[in-house]
């Protein structure tokens, strides 16, 4: 799919004038090109984040989902450039820029992780959550299986999803042997929570994980998924903060205003060192 993680064009589809219609152009380069921002609607109450995926044979998925009331970061609809995340390739340079489940278990099979879970995040979930007390959650990209041993830890019953077979096989050797807690391949870009139980957790937790999925579909299914009162955490490199070079594992601040954007009944931000942790409430 294209969007964030698409390949450059090559020479003879870059001939392409920018403000070609996105239709003909998914028609004619033969992939999918994606526009996806938010926007305010004359007279609407309430500004929308929506996603459009041109496909190549001419179809075109929309898909819309209502924010909750109040201005808009910056106020208004971004300006059109912002608002195609097509538009501007990764940089080749820029850390895992093609996130297919290949680089990811390339990654694992070499023994590499992420960066450990630090006892100031358990602190934070200890505080921020309160004990577990068989509360279910949902780790996405769960990796290794880390953070999601951390949320059982603290008494969750916790499944943990990634598309890497590499990452869950390894959870699962690492982790086996503990009652309610559990590793699923899962592929997220492509319908895997959809898979998943309607209102049927009380927390989902996606740390280091989002910029590498589509944005707004996964926080919509994600939402889904959380029970009324129902916790989205999501612990986050911020991009405008992080060193050239690392740009593409963090969230931009114009994501993060779209993340506080869905309809939560309260929003709260941690800093965690570098990171940010965003605690979102259904
Ligand atoms: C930077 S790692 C973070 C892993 C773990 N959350 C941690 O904190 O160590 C990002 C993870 O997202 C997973 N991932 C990327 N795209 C995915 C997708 N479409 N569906 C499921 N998992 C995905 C990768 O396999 C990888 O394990």
């Amino acid at each position: 799919m294209a969007g964030r993680h698409r390949r450059p064009p090559t020479a003879d589809q870059a001939v392409l004038p920018e403000d070609v219609d996105l239709r003909l152009r998914a028609i004619t380069q033969g992939r999918t090109v994606t526009d996806e921002g938010v926007v305010a609607l004359p007279g609407a109450k309430h500004p929308y984040a929506y996603r459009h995926l041109y496909r190549p044979d001419g179809g075109v998925d929309r898909l819309l989902e209502r924010l909750a009331p109040g201005p808009l970061h910056p106020p208004g609809p971004y300006p059109a450039d912002q608002t195609r995340s097509s538009a501007a390739p990764p940089s080749p340079t820029e850390g895992i820029a093609v996130s297919t489940a290949d680089r990811w278990n390339d990654h694992y099979a070499q023994g590499k992780g992420f960066r450990p879970v630090s006892e100031q995040e358990v602190t934070l979930l200890a505080g921020h959550l309160g004990p577990g007390a068989g509360r279910r959650a949902l780790d996405l990209g769960c990796g290794t299986g880390e953070y999601a041993a951390a949320l059982h830890g603290l008494g969750f019953t916790t499944t943990g999803a990634d598309f890497s077979k590499v990452a869950v096989t390894t959870a699962q050797d690492r982790h086996q042997g503990r009652d309610g807690l559990d590793f699923q391949p899962l592929d997220i870009d492509r319908g895997g929570l959809t898979l998943l139980p309607a209102a049927g957790y009380d927390l989902i937790t996606c740390r280091l994980f989002l910029p590498f999925v589509d944005l707004v579909p996964t926080i919509a299914c994600a939402r889904h998924l959380l029970a009324p009162g129902g916790r989205l955490l999501v612990t986050t490199p911020v991009t405008e903060r992080q060193t050239p070079g690392y740009r593409s594992s963090g969230l931009r601040t114009r994501d993060l205003d779209l993340l506080r954007s869905f309809d939560w009944a309260a929003v709260a931000q941690y800093p965690l060192d570098d990171l940010l942790c965003l605690a979102l409430t259904r």
